[in-house]
């Protein structure tokens, strides 16, 4: 597995102290108001479910699974929801959690849906930015890391479901996806 990486891009430590950070400042930002953190799976997973237990305030928690068809490496912009939110997000204030922001598609679709819901507020907070490649122009409220234009992998990341495990951010080697 870690002979398919090219080079680790960020540590786990890197990771722990960036997640640590933006905890804090949702915490303050969000004290005294109804935070349902919405994660959207399954590249999400390993990042919130550390984030979250940086957040000291009461908080409600809830994923999405959604499909965007293309691809392996590339997306389409089409999305479809496999799995929607278990209850009314109205009057609620949302976080959505992505791994990864590439073409942008993917969130402003979500964005757009549950926009859509009469939520009180809803914000993007991502682990990393590949501004690069972006169509679509979303506003990032929290963002870990800013990552350079390669097939990244690691702590929740896949590619073709296997990756995910990897406790760092590493870029795969070409050879393993062309
Ligand atoms: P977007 O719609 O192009 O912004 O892409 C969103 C989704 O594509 C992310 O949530 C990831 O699941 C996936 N993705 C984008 N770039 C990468 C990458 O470098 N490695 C693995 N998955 C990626
Ligand atoms: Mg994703």
């Amino acid at each position: 597995m870690r002979n398919d990486i090219e080079k680790i891009l960020i540590s786990e430590d890197e990771i722990s102290r960036k997640t640590k950070e933006i905890g804090r400042q949702i915490s303050k930002e969000y004290k005294g108001k109804e935070v349902l953190v919405v994660g959207i799976l399954k590249g999400s997973s390993v990042f919130m479910s550390d984030l979250i237990r940086e957040i000291d305030i009461p908080l409600q928690i809830d994923y999405m699974v959604v499909s965007s068809y293309g691809t392996s490496t590339q997306s389409s912009g089409v999305v479809r929801i496999e799995k929607d939110l278990q209850h009314s997000i109205e009057g609620k204030h949302i976080i959505i959690v992505e791994d990864i922001v590439d073409t942008g598609l993917t969130l402003a679709y979500i964005k757009k849906i549950l926009t859509g819901r009469n939520p009180s507020s809803i914000k993007i907070c991502t682990l990393l930015d590949k501004p690069a490649r972006r169509e679509k122009n979303v506003d990032i409220d929290y963002a870990g890391f800013e990552v350079p234009d390669e097939f990244i992998v690691g702590y929740g990341i896949d590619y073709a479901e296997y990756y995910r495990n990897l406790p760092f951010i590493g870029a795969l080697k070409r050879s393993v996806y062309e």
